[in-house]
């Protein structure tokens, strides 16, 4: 794929305009004199600041490819892109807190903790983790009585919660400083990180009518997707440049996190990104549908600077 990154950031800008529709209208709550709505207009600035600041828009982009792949075409993947997002970008909100990584810089601009203060930083975060899944029922509406929608549903709860992304970040805040194997690392980085990729995929699978087995067989590759996707997230924390990656670099150093690159090394964990990337399109090979976009992306991450 040439000019990956250019690629990648005419998608998310494609992306942003689906979940734009989604977000509060903070502006125009300000601009309508004496409307009540305008009281909490602070935390509907805050929750679009961080959501339309930047950022890959990864998750959507597998979710709607993996819809593709399966032959999806209606509507209803809309609503659920915006809410696997808002979704992420509380997590990003939540990991960027003096409580968790302690950082100032995301997505190129100042964290939402530094702008609007620590309080209406973990307000935001909840108000668009509720957004979500605000937005992510609306899908019913876009496909009235198809039952994929609550299956759908069900995976997008179940892959945020405590078995989940939440749980990953639980464990990755209370093991920090201390050693640990690749057993303990790879159950921090399958939920912290995996869970979403995992949760993405499986939608774009569910909502285009995949079966059981087929999911299944998403979630495998797409958990080889969000192992790569964390390794090579370690690798650039040590070798990345933060004017690219738009976040600080030794962000892990500084919090004292074992990663894969303390562990291993950074030559074992390119490998092991590789390894894992070429184990998701192995996977995805393995059904009856094919979607070559979807893979290149997934090889093309292997080298990803931002
Ligand atoms: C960062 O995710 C957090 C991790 C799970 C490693 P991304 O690298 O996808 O962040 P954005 O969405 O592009 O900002
Ligand atoms: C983040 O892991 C995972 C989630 C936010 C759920 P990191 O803490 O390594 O992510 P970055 O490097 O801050 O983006
Ligand atoms: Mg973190
Ligand atoms: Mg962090
Ligand atoms: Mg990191």
């Amino acid at each position: 794929m040439k000019n990956f990154d250019e690629q990648m950031k005419k998608r998310a800008a494609e992306i942003t305009s689906v979940i734009r529709g989604y977000l509060p209208e903070a502006e125009t709550l300000s601009a309508r004199d004496g409307a009540v709505d305008e009281f909490q207009n602070t935390l509907l600035d805050a929750m679009n600041y961080s959501m339309l600041v930047g950022g890959k828009k990864l998750r959507p982009l597998l979710m709607q490819q993996t819809y593709v792949m399966f032959g999806g075409t209606s509507n209803a993947i809309r609503p659920f892109m915006a809410a696997i997002e808002m979704i992420h970008t509380h997590s990003l909100i939540h990991d960027d807190l003096p409580a968790l990584d302690d950082d100032e810089y995301r997505r190129g601009k100042k964290t939402t903790h530094v702008v609007y203060g620590e309080a209406m930083a973990i307000l935001a975060g909840d108000a668009l983790l509720n957004l979500a899944y605000e937005t992510a029922v609306k899908a019913f509406a876009e496909a009235p009585g198809d039952p994929n929608v609550a299956r759908a549903l069900e995976i997008l709860t179940r892959k945020t919660g405590a078995y989940g992304m939440l749980g990953g970040q639980s464990v990755d805040v209370e093991y920090a400083g201390r050693p640990l194997t690749d057993e303990q690392l790879s159950f921090i980085y399958g939920l912290k990180t995996g869970a979403l990729i995992e949760s993405s995929m499986m939608i774009g699978a569910v909502l285009a009518g995949a079966s059981d087995k087929e999911v299944e067989q998403i979630e495998r590759a797409a958990h080889c997707v969000g192992m790569a996707f964390q390794i090579q997230d370690d690798i650039l924390d040590v070798t990345g440049r933060e004017e690219e990656l738009g976040k600080p670099v030794n962000s892990d150093e500084k919090n004292q996190k074992t990663t894969w690159v303390t562990v291993h090394g950074l030559d074992e964990a390119r490998e092991t990104v590789e390894q894992y990337s070429k184990e998701a399109v192995r996977l995805l090979g393995d059904l009856p549908y094919e979607n070559e976009f979807l893979d290149e992306l997934i090889l093309n991450l292997i080298h990803r600077t931002m």
